[in-house]
């Protein structure tokens, strides 16, 4: 925001609250949600994110960015938003967390008029937190998390019929990227897509936010007033990789604006160009049925060895059951 302030909105003249280095250009508050309104349906219609009719599920944690992307895909749907949107909120029983995000999530499902599925840990697998889920485990919290929400947001797509939506952010897009070059994993990078195709088991998944910052998504929440948290969550690793390298990326791009984006979309037009799609054959968990790495899936492996039974075939059912009583099926 700095040096906004003597500036001029570059639509209406009106004193401007943000401004852009990277596209030198200052608006107001209006004209500024407008500008990352109009960025993002561009970027979902050059990459052909949503078919007509297609119905997408908008995973939503309550922090800034998918609360930012479920305000934003309300908009951009218009008046089919109730038919064809249905936000997902995973309540993984975080103390003194989880209840202030689905708070927000609930709030904002409220304000858009969208139907929204709040499914927690204990509902799909009978732990209270996902924290003695990884205890229990003897893996960190975040890893065990992480495989946990993947898992269950594919699910619930694949049972809606639907796309998946996360709330990645450039920032987000070029830390894995980064790493993804760091470990030299030549197969995670030509999957940078921002329309993960469909695969047995698996949901085509999209990042409508891909070309927007984070500090972008910040002020787009702020400026349209959305309910959303600000607090990290407790379990989060100081210091990761991910963090070090959008620091180290964003003073790059303080010195040569427009780095970041121009970095993006070379690794995305390489990723298209080498076939993304035909990386590896897709296989199926031979317990669950969704996608898989090998012939059972981290998720059905993981709480089978925790938890004695394999659970995926239970999160599928508890997933259906909801989504019939919500309408949708
Ligand atoms: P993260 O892995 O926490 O950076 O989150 C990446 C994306 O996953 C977010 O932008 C959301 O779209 C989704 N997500 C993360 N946590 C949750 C949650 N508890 N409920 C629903 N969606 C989530
Ligand atoms: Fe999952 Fe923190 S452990 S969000
Ligand atoms: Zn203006
Ligand atoms: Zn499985």
């Amino acid at each position: 925001m700095r040096s906004a302030a003597a500036r001029r909105c570059r639509v209406c003249g009106a004193e401007a609250q943000v401004y852009l280095r990277y596209a030198r250009a200052a608006f107001c508050a209006k004209h500024f949600v407008e500008y990352i309104e109009g960025r993002v349906r561009r970027t979902m219609e050059r990459y052909a994110m949503l078919r007509p009719g297609e119905r997408v599920v908008v995973a939503v944690s309550g922090g800034k960015d998918s609360v930012t992307l479920a305000a934003l895909l309300a908009r951009i749907l218009g008046g089919e938003a109730p038919e064809r949107m249905l936000m997902l909120y995973m309540d993984l029983g975080i103390k003194g967390y989880s209840d202030k995000l689905r708070e927000a999530v609930e709030r904002l499902s409220g304000e858009l008029g969208v139907k929204l599925m709040v499914v927690s840990l204990e509902e799909l697998v009978g732990v209270a937190s996902i924290y003695e889920l990884a205890r229990r485990a003897r893996r960190a919290t975040c890893s065990v998390c992480g495989t946990v929400k993947r898992y269950v947001m594919n699910a619930v797509a694949v049972e809606a019929g639907a796309v998946l939506a996360t709330g990645h952010t450039l920032d987000d897009a070029l830390a894995y990227i980064v790493k993804d070059f760091m470990y030299q994993d030549q197969e995670r990078l030509s999957k940078w897509v921002p329309r993960t195709p469909a695969a047995p088991g698996a949901a085509p998944r999209i990042r409508p936010l891909i070309e927007v910052s984070e500090r972008e998504t910040l002020l787009y929440a702020l400026m349209r007033g959305l309910p959303f948290v600000h607090e990290e969550c407790p379990h989060r690793p100081r210091d990761s990789v991910e963090d070090a390298t959008k620091d180290y990326l964003n003073r790059v791009e303080e010195a040569h604006p427009g780095t970041k984006i121009s970095f993006l979309r070379r690794v995305v037009s390489r990723a298209a160009a080498t076939g993304a799609d035909e990386g590896g054959t897709p296989r199926t968990c031979t317990i669950c049925g969704l996608v898989s790495r090998g012939d059972v899936c981290s998720f059905c492996r993981l709480t089978q060895r925790v938890l004695g039974e394999p659970m995926g075939p239970r999160v599928r059912r508890v997933v259906r059951e909801k989504l019939a009583s919500l309408g949708w099926l």
